[in-house]
C-alpha cells in the first residue's frame, strides 16, 4: 500500500482517479480548494478510512507529516469558461501551485506526475500532434493563461528533474469526457448532450468541421497510472485517444443516441480556437501499451446516463 497524494481530488478526472487508486489498495491524501471541484465528487468515499480530503489552495506550500511516495498533480481548472473566468488563479496554480507541489515531492522523494495539457499545442501547425512537437501559442491570447501555465510547469517540472534529480513525469492529456463533468462546464460533450436530452437546439462553435478527438476517463485514468507506475522519468507522454471526429459528426451522434429531436444552430468560432486536436500515442503504445479501449457509443452511453440522472435530480 502506498501513500498517494492528489492535487485537484476533487474534480472530475481527480475523483475518478481516486476511485481508482482506492480499488488498488492505496492510501490517498486529496488537497483541493474546491474552484472547480465539488465535493460531491467524492461522496461515495466519504467513509472511506484511506481517503483523507484537505481544503487547501495549492498556491500556498503545504507540509505533509506522513510519507508521501507518489503525487498525481491534476489541480487546475480546465474548462474554457473556468480558466478565461478566474485567468490569474489558472495562471498561479500552475506556475507557484506546480512549484509547491515538486518542493513537496522533493522533501518526501515522491514521484511526480503532471497533468499537462495538448493545449499546450496550441492551434497546431502539425497533424496529429507528437510529443516532439513545440505547439503554436499565442501567449497574449484569450487562453493563454491556461496554455502557458502548462507550458511553465512543464519547465519547472522538467528544471527539478534536471537540478535536483525530482523524479518526475508529465501526462500530456488530451480532451477526456464521461460521468461526472459539469453539466454547465461549457465543453462540448456537456453541452451537447444536456441540449439533445432536452430537445433544444445543439449549439456548434463555428461550421463544424473542426475536428476534436474524446478519451473515456477510465481509458484515460489507465494511462494515468500506467504512466506513473512505469519507468519514465523526465519525459512527457500524450494520453488521449487518436480517433478524430468532426465537431458535426458528433453532435449528430449524441443526437442519435439520445433519441433527440434537436435541430443545430452555429455560432462564432471564440478566438484562439484550434480546427484540428489529434493525439499521436505512439509513444504511449511502445512504452506503456496503452490505448483507448471503449468505443465513442459506450463511452458517450455511460456519460448520457449521467447527466439523465443529473437532470432528473435538478428536477425534483
Ligand atoms: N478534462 C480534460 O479533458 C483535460 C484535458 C487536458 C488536461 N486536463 C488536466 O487534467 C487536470 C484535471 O482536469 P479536470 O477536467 O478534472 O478539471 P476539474 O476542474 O474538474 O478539476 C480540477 C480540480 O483542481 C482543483 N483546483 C484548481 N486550482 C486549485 C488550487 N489552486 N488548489 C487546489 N485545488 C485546485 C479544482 O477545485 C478541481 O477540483 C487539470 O490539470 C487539467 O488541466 C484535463
Amino acid at each position: 500500500m502506498s501513500t498517494i497524494l492528489i492535487t485537484g481530488g476533487s474534480g472530475f478526472i481527480g475523483s475518478h482517479l481516486i476511485d481508482r487508486l482506492i480499488k488498488d489498495n492505496h492510501r490517498i491524501i486529496s488537497l483541493d480548494n474546491l474552484i472547480t471541484g465539488r465535493t460531491s465528487n467524492l461522496d461515495h468515499q466519504k467513509d472511506n478510512l484511506n481517503l483523507k480530503t484537505i481544503n487547501h489552495d495549492i498556491t500556498e506550500p503545504i507540509d505533509i507529516e506522513e510519507k508521501i511516495d507518489y503525487i498525481f498533480h491534476m489541480a487546475s481548472p480546465a474548462s474554457p469558461i473556468d480558466y478565461l473566468q478566474i485567468p490569474k488563479e489558472t495562471l498561479l496554480t500552475g506556475s507557484i501551485g506546480t512549484k509547491n507541489m515538486l518542493d513537496l515531492a522533493q522533501k518526501h522523494s515522491a514521484r511526480l506526475l503532471l497533468a499537462s495539457t495538448s493545449e499546450i499545442y496550441g492551434d497546431p501547425l502539425e497533424h496529429p500532434q507528437k510529443e516532439t512537437y513545440f505547439g503554436n501559442v499565442n501567449t497574449i491570447g484569450p487562453r493563454s493563461c491556461y496554455d502557458e501555465a502548462k507550458r511553465f510547469a512543464e519547465a519547472i517540472t522538467m528544471a527539478y528533474h534536471r537540478t535536483h534529480k525530482t523524479n518526475v513525469v508529465i501526462a500530456r492529456i488530451f480532451n477526456t469526457y464521461g460521468p461526472r463533468m459539469r453539466p454547465n462546464d461549457g465543453r462540448v460533450v456537456p453541452n451537447f448532450i444536456i441540449q439533445s436530452l432536452k430537445n433544444e437546439p445543439v449549439t456548434i462553435n463555428g461550421d463544424g468541421t473542426q475536428t476534436r478527438s474524446f478519451c473515456y476517463i477510465d481509458d484515460l485514468v489507465d494511462g494515468l497510472t500506467k504512466l506513473m507506475f512505469s519507468e519514465i522519468q523526465g519525459e512527457a507522454v500524450n494520453l488521449g485517444n487518436p480517433e478524430e471526429t468532426t465537431i458535426n459528426d458528433f453532435a449528430e451522434k449524441i443526437k442519435t443516441l439520445t433519441n433527440s429531436a434537436s435541430t443545430t444552430t452555429y455560432n462564432d468560432l471564440p478566438e484562439n480556437d484550434p480546427i484540428r486536436r489529434l493525439p499521436d500515442i505512439t509513444k504511449a503504445k511502445q512504452l506503456l501499451n496503452w490505448e483507448p479501449k471503449t468505443d465513442i457509443e459506450t463511452g458517450l452511453s455511460a456519460t448520457i446516463e449521467h447527466f439523465k440522472n443529473v437532470m432528473n435530480k435538478t428536477d425534483k
